[in-house]
């Protein structure tokens, strides 16, 4: 097929799509979006992680990558940052519409709802591309089906940082079929570390200090009927996961669900 052309002098991998860049949006000189076309017969559950790469120099490289789309999308969306000497990313912020990006067949992660037993409430807590599983997670209507409330706390440095995630909840207030479906119950709470904006503060400070729940008029967590996703830096998952448990919420995962779970697939 035409679109594997390119690749002819150096053999794709086995167990790997080819696919075809659609759209790509910077954010700032750390952060851009890209789309790309989805596999047919490409499965995924909304949070999983694919591994997404280039050929760089007629050898593949890759990096996990969380699924920004939900299960249900057309196409297929990533989040991803900019590091200037970054084996992948130093070539991936240059791909443009109509470029390849290779990815490995099969997805995989903890961050889905199955790994989660019943409840009321879902935090999903996020830093920088951290955020990437939950945009997958909001707009897919089973997250709504199975919590009466979805809180999507993301935090970054800059506000400039933060725009993929408003984007993100406007496209979804926009979307007649999907702003049925998430009504009120989709909360979004999103902070600043080193630069004014009303909220401020890493997210684990504000949940010590209460300040998380006063902002939303939401009570402590509770593992009766709290439930949490955490995705971000190994720091930011090791400090959140560590005020989880301090609340009695307990780690699970897709063979042992349970109140809270974390991607440690993930490097942001
Ligand atoms: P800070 O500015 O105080 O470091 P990064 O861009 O470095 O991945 O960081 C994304 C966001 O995560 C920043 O706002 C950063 O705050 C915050 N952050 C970094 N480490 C932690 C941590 N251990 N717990 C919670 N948030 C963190």
């Amino acid at each position: 097929p035409a679109k594997t052309e390119e690749f002819t002098a150096a053999a794709v991998p086995a167990g790997v799509y080819v696919e075809t860049v659609t759209s790509v949006t910077h954010y700032t000189d750390r952060l851009f979006r890209f789309r790309m076309t989805r596999p047919d017969g490409f499965r995924f559950r909304s949070g999983e992680f694919a591994m997404i790469g280039l050929m760089v120099e007629g050898k593949p490289i890759f990096r996990a990558y969380s699924i920004a789309s939900p299960a249900w999308g057309e196409e297929l969306e990533f989040f991803s940052i900019k590091v200037p000497d970054g084996p992948l990313t130093s070539h991936l912020q240059a791909i443009k519409p109509g470029d390849q990006v290779l990815m490995r067949k099969k997805p995989t992660g903890t961050l889905v709802l199955d790994a989660l037993t019943p409840g009321k409430r879902l935090y999903m807590f996020s830093t920088g591309t951290g955020i990437a599983p939950f945009a997958s997670l909001i707009r897919d209507p089973e997250t709504y089906e199975k919590y009466e409330e979805v809180i999507l706390t993301h935090t970054a440095r800059e506000v400039a940082e933060l725009k993929y995630g408003f984007d993100l909840v406007e496209e979804i207030r926009n979307d007649e079929l999907l702003s049925e479906i998430v009504g009120d119950k989709l909360r979004h709470y999103a902070t600043t570390t080193r630069e004014e904006f009303p909220f401020r503060g890493r997210i684990t400070e504000l949940m010590a200090n209460g300040k998380l729940f006063s902002d939303l008029g939401l009570p402590p967590l509770d593992p009766a009927v709290d439930r949490g996703m955490i995705c971000g830096s190994s720091a930011m998952l090791k400090d959140t996961k560590e005020l989880l448990e301090k609340a009695h919420l307990v780690e699970g995962a897709n063979s042992k669900p349970a109140e809270f779970v974390i991607e440690r697939a993930f490097v942001g």
